[in-house]
């Protein structure tokens, strides 16, 4: 589109949304996957690992959100689209259904389950702490 790489706040927020979910990836598919792995070493960093997940995700959020308004100041600059017109509507729409989406995300993420079945996420009994 006629730009410098990595010139924008966007730009610097997707790229540490890639990189730290590479890296969450790769030591949660090493410390959790990998069967010789002490168990110890996996309770004390499941806490972690789920604070990083979340972090990953919001990053992502926070990156999308940005990239929404990045592209609406792009074509707004080169006069392809309006201030109150149909499409920054849709973009706004977008933005503030990204926000609710991460809203229950990170509730469902954070909230104990009270399933008493043995079946979807479990509470505080973590097999892998004893
Ligand atoms: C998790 C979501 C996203 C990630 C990780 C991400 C990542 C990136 C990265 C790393 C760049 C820089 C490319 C470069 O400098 O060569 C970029 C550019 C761009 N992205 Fe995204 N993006 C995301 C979502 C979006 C969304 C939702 C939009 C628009 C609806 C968008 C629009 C753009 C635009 C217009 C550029 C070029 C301008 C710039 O460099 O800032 N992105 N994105
Ligand atoms: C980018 C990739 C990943 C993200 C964003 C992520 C994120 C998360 C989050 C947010 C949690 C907490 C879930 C909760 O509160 O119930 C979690 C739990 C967990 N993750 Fe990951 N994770 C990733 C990759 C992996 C990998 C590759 C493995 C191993 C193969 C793994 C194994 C686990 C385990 C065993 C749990 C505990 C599940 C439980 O408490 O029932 N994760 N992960």
């Amino acid at each position: 589109m006629g730009f410098d790489n990595l010139h924008s706040s966007h730009s610097w927020l997707g790229l540490t949304t890639i990189i730290l979910f590479g890296l969450q990836l790769i030591i949660g598919f090493l410390v959790f996957f990998i069967p010789r792995f002490p168990n110890y070493i996996r309770a004390r960093g499941l806490p972690w690992h789920a604070f990083m997940g979340l972090l990953v995700y919001l990053s992502a959020l926070a990156s999308a959100e940005s990239g929404i308004v990045e592209l609406v100041a792009l074509l707004q600059g080169r006069n392809l689209m309006g201030n109150f017109g149909p499409e920054g509507k849709v973009a706004n729409c977008l933005g503030l259904s990204l926000l609710v989406l991460g809203a229950l995300v990170v509730l469902s993420a954070v909230l104990p389950s009270h399933s008493s079945t043995s079946v979807g996420p479990k509470q505080t009994d973590n097999a892998l702490s004893t």
